[in-house]
């Protein structure tokens, strides 16, 4: 996710600017920034990293005891110098450094332009430095960024730099981390402290909805209602390493917790306001080209995979579309039947699968409508395709895929209700029914992210087993291999994803009681014949976890139990598979590996 860094005080600004952003790097961006008060705003950004800013700088004179910096990981707009923050109003006299989304950028930026301003830039971020340059004429400072906030809906962590006021930074934080580092005479600002940790401990946590001028004196803070705000300083007592996980063991562990906060992201802005359509301004270009196909043929490989066959149900029961899902890897040796009406989308977290990247060069020469479902922005597949879709899940880092995972799954629901209403085979009211349970989703995630120890004792429990089989039905069966693969990548443990129905013929010869099963068996559609499965698997006295929504149907056939919160059938599989990570990161603990080190595995396979 992006990075901000600032500072105020008496030491030159640019060299504390230039190690924030260094200790930010491993959160993964595409460009950066910085821009330092002298006489006026002095701005220099570069695409690509640190490195190539450095090469840069090299050609100018920030010399100013206070300064701004981002490091971007794009989301709005391709990565390039144009998109890097600091951006700039009009005049140049007000600098800002924005991490979140501004969701209604759109609307504001036109009416900037009908107002005479000229934008330099694609991203959303842009609307917030000519918003506050126009909210100056009534006062500037804290004043004018108020009124300006009060402008826009969306997440925030806003960092602003004003000419008029050259030794004051200003921040202002609504769903998007910013810190305060207190210094002697001295201010930092920080997204995430392992950033300021060298210069200091002591630490000022913004809350949603507070704003603060900081100056070298120190830190007025007030909330967005106008009302000041005593905070306490707190002493920050983790090592850098423990802050950029942000204290947890592991990214592949952070990456699992931070997902109520994904999904919040990855549907923002996506769902109009009465909550009955789905809004996916990526594929607004191509629409009357979708409202022709006749065929869906999905691709990707390993969880990208997985996420598309989820996606195939969806597509089919939402969106009444014929739906076919290739693993990339195979598409390209096969002589797929393609039209002028048939779209290819494909998934991948990076965007520069080879595979993916093939299939969908394969699709092009047959003249498909290519789509894109991405997680890196202006990477290759999201270059090469026509339209689509960004995840907006923030970078991955650990290699076992979580977050871009539960974040596809969200997307491709959007996908199937937007392409449904387009359809006409999706009424209002079952768009809305889908809508609504997906915003309870995060809180529902969190529910099970709360139930961690309960799956920790499961993994001890079953720390020796040499296999597993995961088993599931409809909506589980990609959930089943999903999980399969998960503890297979990080705990080394052999374990195959079979769909419930195929285990009788063929998997079913393994089972003893030394092989158990986790069996995903929610109360939906299919329950009764998924619990025909675990009764044939008792029968042959093997072990079963079960996956449940309704202990007291299944309590009797399994050994150990994981309650999940019930949920439309659709939207099951983005409950089921968060306690499937979490056994698979506890598994490998239980078993002393590294699970943000899996042997023989690199993040992103840019090999064929
Ligand atoms: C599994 C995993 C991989 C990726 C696959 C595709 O945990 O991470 O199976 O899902 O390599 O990668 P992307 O999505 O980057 O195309």
């Amino acid at each position: 996710m992006c990075g901000i860094i600032g500072y105020v005080g008496k030491k030159q600004a640019l060299p504390v600017l230039m190690e924030g952003l260094t200790n930010m790097e491993y959160r993964g961006y595409d460009s950066a920034g910085v821009c330092v008060s002298k006489e006026g705003l002095i701005r220099v950004r570069a695409q690509g990293n640190i490195g190539k800013l450095k090469e840069q700088l090299a050609q100018h004179n920030l010399q100013g005891t206070s300064g701004i910096g981002h490091t971007r990981w794009a989301t709005h707009g391709i990565p390039d110098e144009g998109n890097a923050h600091p951006h700039l109003d009009c005049h140049g006299s007000v600098a800002i450094v924005h991490n979140g989304i501004i969701e209604n950028y759109q609307e504001l930026r036109e009416e900037l332009k009908a107002a005479g301003h000229t934008f330099d830039s694609q991203t959303d971020s842009e609307v917030l430095a000519h918003l506050i340059e126009v909210e100056c004429e009534h006062g500037s400072g804290l004043t004018a960024i108020h009124r300006a906030l009060k402008r826009v809906r969306g997440t925030y962590g806003l960092l602003v730099m004003m000419k008029d006021l050259p030794q004051t930074l200003f921040v202002a934080r609504m769903g998007s981390p910013l810190v305060i580092g207190v210094g002697s005479q001295e201010h930092y600002v920080a997204s995430d402290p392992s950033a300021i940790l060298p210069y200091t401990r002591d630490m000022i946590f913004l809350d949603d909805g507070e704003l603060a001028a900081v100056s070298v004196e120190g830190v007025g803070l007030m909330n967005l209602d106008q009302t000041p705000v005593n905070k306490q300083v707190e002493r920050f007592m983790w090592e850098v390493e423990a802050a950029k996980k942000n204290g947890q063991a592991h990214f592949m562990l952070k990456e699992i917790l931070e997902q109520p906060h994904v999904i919040e992201n990855s549907t923002r802005g996506r769902i109009d306001l009465i909550g009955t359509r789905a809004v996916l301004g990526g594929l607004s270009e191509v629409q009357d080209r979708l409202q022709e196909i006749d065929r869906l043929i999905i691709v990707g490989c390993g969880s990208a995979y997985y996420a598309g066959l989820v996606g195939e149900y969806l597509f089919e029961e939402l969106a009444g579309m014929p739906v076919e899902v290739e693993l990339a890897s195979e598409f390209r040796y096969r002589k797929p039947i393609i039209s002028t009406r048939t779209a290819v989308l494909a998934i991948s977290q990076s965007g520069e699968t080879a595979d993916t990247l093939e299939a969908i060069r394969e699709a092009k020469r047959k003249h498909a409508l290519t789509l894109g479902l991405v997680n890196v922005v202006g990477s290759s597949v999201a270059r090469e395709t026509d339209a689509g879709v960004y995840n907006h899940a923030g970078p991955e880092v650990g290699v076992a895929s979580t977050k871009a995972f539960l974040s596809q799954l969200t997307i491709l629901t959007l996908m199937s209700v937007y392409l449904g209403q387009l359809r006409g085979t999706l009424s209002e009211r079952a768009a809305g029914e889908v809508l609504a349970a997906l915003y309870e989703i995060p809180d529902q995630v969190e529910t099970i992210l709360h139930n961690r120890a309960s799956i920790r004792d499961i993994a001890l429990t079953y720390q020796d087993m040499t296999n597993c089989l995961f088993l599931g039905r409809k909506y589980q069966a990609p959930i089943a291999y999903e999980s399969a693969l998960k503890m297979k990548e990080v705990s080394y443990v052999h374990a195959e994803g079979y769909s419930c129905g195929e285990m009788k013929h063929g998997p079913i010869a393994l089972i003893d009681k030394s092989f158990p099963s986790v069996v995903l068996c929610p109360e939906d559609s299919v329950f009764e014949k998924t619990r025909s499965s675990m009764e044939e698997l008792r029968a042959r006295g093997g072990k079963i976890i079960a996956v449940t929504t309704n202990p007291d149907l299944v309590s009797h056939l399994c050994e150990d139990m994981i309650v999940v919160p019930q949920t439309l059938e659709c939207l099951q599989p983005l409950l089921t598979v968060i306690p499937m990570q979490l056994l698979a990161y506890e598994m490998a603990l239980a078993r002393n590996l590294d699970p943000d080190r899996p042997r023989n595995l690199a993040k992103s396979v840019t090999v064929e």
